[in-house]
C-alpha cells in the first residue's frame, strides 16, 4: 500500500481508505459479521484511514470501527463527521449557521463523537456539509478551532455538498481547513477545473468519496438493476437513471478495451485509479461492506498507475448529469 501526506501538515495515510457509510446501514441489509470482517480485511491490506459519520446508522458505523480498532495493533487514522442540527439537507441559503451548527451544538456533538470512537482526541472532525452562505462569517469552523486548543480534535475539515463543491474553496484559501472531502470519479471530473489545483495551492488534504458512484462504476449492475427501498440506491438510480449510467460504464469498459488492458485493471481498480490519478489527492475512500470487496479495493493500490494516454481518453467521460440526491 502507498501513502500521501493528508494535507501539508497532517499524517501520511493509505492511498486507500475505508468508506464507513455502507456499514452503518441505509443500503439494504447489512450483517455486523460482514461489516467487521471487510474492517479486518481492509486493515490487513494496508488501509490505515477511516471515514465515518454520525450519519451512518446513528452513531452504529462509528461505534462498530472502534469495536474492530479495539482488537488491533496499528495506528489507525479515523475521520467522522458532525451533521448540522435538524433543517433541509443540503443546508438551504437561507439557513443561519446560528440555527445549525451554533457552538453549544458542536461542542455536545464532539462529546459524542468521542465517546463513539471510544477516543479522547478525533483525528479529522469533518462537518458533514456545508453552504457557501456560510463562507464570509465561517463561526462553526472557528469553534472547530478552539476544540482543536482544547485537544479535542487534530484536524478540521468540511464534506462538500454535491450540488455546490467549490464552495470549499473560499475556506481553503482563507486557511479555515485542513482536509475537504469531496465527491471526485470518472463521471463527475469537475474537482479538476479549480478545487484540486486550490488543494495544492494551499496545502489542503483531500479525502475523495464515491469514486465507484456507489457501485455502478464497478460495471457490476444490469440497466434494469432495482435496489430495495431500505437502500439509499432506489433513489439515487431511481427511474432510467441505472439505464443511462450504464450505458456509460459500458462506454468506460470499451476505452479499457480499446488499450488492451481489460485483464490488467477491471473497472474498479480503473476508477480507483482514476481518482488517484491526481497528485493533490490524500486518499479514496473506497465503500466496501464484506471481506470480499475490501480485498479487491486494497489490491487497486498494488498496481501500477494508469499509462497518461488513457487518462486522456477517460477525461470524456465527464458526465454533467445534475444532482440527483435531490431527487427528480
Ligand atoms: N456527504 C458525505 O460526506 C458523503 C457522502 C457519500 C459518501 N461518503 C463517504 O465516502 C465513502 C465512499 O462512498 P460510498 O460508499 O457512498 O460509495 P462508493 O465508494 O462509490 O461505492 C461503495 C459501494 O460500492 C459497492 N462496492 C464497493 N467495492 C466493490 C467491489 N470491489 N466490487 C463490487 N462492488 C463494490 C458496495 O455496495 P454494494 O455491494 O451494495 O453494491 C459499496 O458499498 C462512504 O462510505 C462514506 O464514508 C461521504
Amino acid at each position: 500500500m502507498q501513502h500521501r501526506r493528508l494535507s501539508g501538515h497532517g499524517p501520511h495515510v493509505s492511498e486507500i481508505g475505508f468508506g464507513g457509510w455502507a456499514i452503518g446501514g441505509g443500503w439494504g441489509e447489512q450483517q455486523d459479521a460482514d461489516s467487521v470482517a471487510a474492517l479486518h480485511a481492509a486493515l490487513d491490506g494496508g488501509v490505515n484511514l477511516i471515514d465515518t459519520a454520525e450519519g451512518y446508522g446513528d452513531g452504529r458505523s462509528e461505534q462498530l470501527i472502534a469495536e474492530v480498532l479495539r482488537d488491533r495493533d496499528e495506528d489507525v487514522f479515523v475521520a467522522t463527521k458532525t451533521p448540522p442540527d435538524a433543517g433541509p439537507w443540503p443546508p438551504s441559503p437561507h439557513c443561519r449557521w446560528q440555527d445549525r451548527y451554533s457552538a453549544a451544538y458542536l461542542r455536545a456533538n464532539v462529546e459524542q463523537r468521542l465517546q463513539n470512537l471510544n477516543t479522547d482526541r478525533i483525528d479529522l472532525l469533518q462537518l458533514h456539509t456545508w453552504t457557501r452562505a456560510w463562507n464570509d462569517d465561517p463561526q462553526p469552523l472557528l469553534v472547530l478551532r478552539q476544540l482543536r486548543e482544547e485537544g479535542k480534535i487534530n484536524l478540521i475539515g468540511v464534506s462538500t455538498p454535491e450540488h455546490d463543491q467549490a464552495c470549499v474553496i473560499q475556506l481553503m484559501r482563507d486557511g479555515l481547513v485542513d482536509v475537504v472531502q469531496i465527491i471526485f470519479n470518472l463521471f463527475h471530473q469537475e474537482p479538476i477545473a479549480q478545487l484540486l489545483p486550490v488543494a495544492a495551492e494551499t496545502g489542503t488534504g483531500v479525502i475523495v468519496r464515491v469514486a465507484l458512484d456507489e457501485g455502478a462504476l464497478t460495471g457490476k449492475f444490469s440497466p434494469e438493476h432495482r435496489f430495495p427501498e431500505s437502500d439509499f440506491r432506489s433513489q439515487y438510480f431511481e427511474g432510467d437513471r441505472m439505464a443511462r449510467t450504464v450505458s456509460r460504464v459500458e462506454s468506460i469498459r470499451s476505452d479499457l478495451e480499446d488499450f488492451g488492458l481489460a485483464d490488467q485493471y477491471s473497472l474498479v481498480d480503473l476508477s480507483l485509479k482514476f481518482a488517484l490519478s491526481r497528485p493533490e489527492v490524500s486518499t479514496v475512500i473506497a465503500g466496501m461492506r464484506n471481506e470480499e470487496q475490501a480485498m479487491m479495493n486494497t489490491r487497486t493500490a498494488r498496481l501500477r498507475d494508469l499509462p497518461d494516454e488513457l487518462i486522456q481518453r477517460l477525461h470524456r467521460h465527464n458526465w454533467l448529469r445534475g444532482v440527483w440526491y435531490s431527487g427528480k
